[in-house]
């Protein structure tokens, strides 16, 4: 009974000292490992500027913000506005005709299931700075 007693206090005080010192720990992180991290800054997505392309082929950027448009194998909210003849509607560019061309080559009138998820290629440019310094240069400036 005594050693039962004894054993118990030995893993409590085992249990409190990690506690104590969990509370000093400092990870990778600078903040204490017990301390939430202060939130992120939320970036403002630029809007209504024309986002110059850097390369002949890079998919064109969107200037415009797209956290509310759904896309999934039903609703595809994207092709609201740039499928013909919403576009001629809503004054948004057309798609192009790239985005219709199916797996043997042939032009098809519906998107083609390669070119559906939109955000795989076209994304928003937001303000922040780069995270890492890069000396990326557009082929336009070499
Ligand atoms: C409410 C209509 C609307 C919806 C929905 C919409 N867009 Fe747009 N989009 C526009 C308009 C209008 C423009 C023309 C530029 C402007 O006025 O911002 C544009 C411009 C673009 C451009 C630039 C094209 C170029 O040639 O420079 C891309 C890329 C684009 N949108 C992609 C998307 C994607 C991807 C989605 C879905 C996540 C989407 N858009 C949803 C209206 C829309
Ligand atoms: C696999 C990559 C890819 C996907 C996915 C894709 N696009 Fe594109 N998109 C491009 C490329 C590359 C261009 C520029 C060359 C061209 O016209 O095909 C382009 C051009 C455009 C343009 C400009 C057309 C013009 O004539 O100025 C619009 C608008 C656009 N895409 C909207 C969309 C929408 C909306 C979707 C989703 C339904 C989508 N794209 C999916 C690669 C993609």
């Amino acid at each position: 009974m005594k050693t039962k007693i004894i054993g118990i206090a030995i893993a409590l005080a085992v249990a409190f000292g990690a506690v104590a010192n969990a509370a000093d720990m400092k990870g990778l992180r600078s903040s204490a490992a017990n301390e939430p991290d202060a939130a992120p800054p939320i970036h403002k997505v630029i809007e209504g500027v024309k986002l110059e392309r850097a390369y002949r082929q890079q998919p064109p950027l969107v200037p415009h913000n797209t956290d509310k448009y759904e896309i999934d194998v039903k609703v595809n909210q994207c092709l609201r506005c740039h499928e013909w003849p919403y576009s001629d509607q809503e004054k948004a560019p057309k798609i192009s005709d790239l985005h219709y061309i199916d797996g043997n080559g042939m032009r098809r009138d519906n998107v083609n299931g390669n070119r559906y998820f939109c955000k795989q290629c076209h994304v928003p440019q937001n303000d922040a700075k780069p995270l890492v310094e890069n000396h990326f240069q557009p082929a336009s400036a070499r």
